[in-house]
């Protein structure tokens, strides 16, 4: 009865805090600018919670509110990870998991202003495998290359891309990038590179229903942590074969 009642709390949060969008198709830099700008706004959210019919089980591939199991869900408004029908807390960019794709060309530059609507955790984004010759403030390390930026504050990344490749923006604050906090960043050769709608990017994650930050914590001081629960591909996958939906690629 215990956890229903912290289940009721919960929902009750999300209600007030959350109206998810579906994942972004992300944000591309026109390729003959040459200085694009965009934005992520960090938001906590959680998994399996539909904004209005709260908790939710997966049921054949099928979501439904625990408390109404008569009822289909869409997955357009829900993190759903692996299905597991116990709620985690998460932190997304833009209200997606992995947050939303940035695309540019090479040797662009790019603004990209952090919104941190967080409730009570700061956030710093590090562009992981971007060299920063030359601003290398822009790194995103918390404590090391700038402070982290506060509930309520936003923070101006701006750079400028030398090599082409395949990488990927994560928090680099505790373990908010386990959490969810992280996209991909894509810089694009100016000639004789794939076009963005043949692309597909492929993220692989593991998931491990131990990654909210007390648990977390509390297993790691008394050595308790263990390998993950499931592997997600592009924040979906299933557990316990439960059906959840998986990622399609059109
Ligand atoms: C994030 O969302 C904002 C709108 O809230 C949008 O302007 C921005 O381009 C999005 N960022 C990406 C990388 O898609
Ligand atoms: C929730 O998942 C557990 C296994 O993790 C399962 O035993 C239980 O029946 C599930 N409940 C619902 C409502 O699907
Ligand atoms: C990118 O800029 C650097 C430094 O200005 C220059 O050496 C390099 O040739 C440029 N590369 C491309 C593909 O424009
Ligand atoms: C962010 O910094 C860049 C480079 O200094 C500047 O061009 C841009 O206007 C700034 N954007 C905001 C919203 O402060
Ligand atoms: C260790 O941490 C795990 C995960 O939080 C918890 O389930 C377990 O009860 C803890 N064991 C002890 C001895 O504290
Ligand atoms: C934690 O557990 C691992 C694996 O069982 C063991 O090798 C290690 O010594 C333990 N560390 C502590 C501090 O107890």
């Amino acid at each position: 009865m215990k956890e229903w009642t912290l289940l009721g709390i919960l929902v009750r949060v999300v209600l007030i805090l959350l109206t998810m969008q579906s994942s972004s198709d992300g944000f591309v830099c026109e390729k003959d600018a040459v200085h694009c700008h965009t934005s992520l706004k960090i938001d906590n959210a959680f998994t399996m919670i539909d904004p209005i019919n709260g908790p939710l089980f997966v049921d054949e591939g099928t979501l439904r509110p625990i408390l109404q199991p008569d009822k289909e869900v869409s997955i357009e408004n829900v993190i759903t990870a692996d299905g597991w029908n116990t709620t985690l807390p998460l932190l997304t960019a833009n209200k997606s998991m992995p947050g939303p794709p940035i695309f540019l060309y090479q040797n662009q530059t790019i603004t990209i202003i952090v919104q941190n609507n967080l409730i009570n955790e700061a956030v710093t984004i590090h562009w992981h495998g971007i060299d920063q010759l030359g601003w290398p403030a822009m790194d995103g390390v918390a404590f090391v290359t700038q402070c982290p930026i506060l509930p309520g504050q936003f923070f101006n990344y701006t750079f400028q891309p030398r090599f082409s490749g395949t990488y990927w923006y994560h928090s680099h604050v505790g373990n908010q990038r386990d959490m969810g906090l992280y996209g991909a960043f894509i810089v694009l050769k100016r000639k004789g590179e794939v076009p963005i709608k043949n692309q597909h990017i492929i993220h692989l994650q593991e998931w491990n229903h131990k990654f909210g930050p007390i648990t977390l914590l509390k297993a790691n001081l008394n050595n308790t942590s263990s390998s993950s629960e499931s592997i997600l591909i592009n924040g979906k996958g299933e557990f316990e074969n439960n059906e959840a939906p998986h990622e399609v690629f059109q």
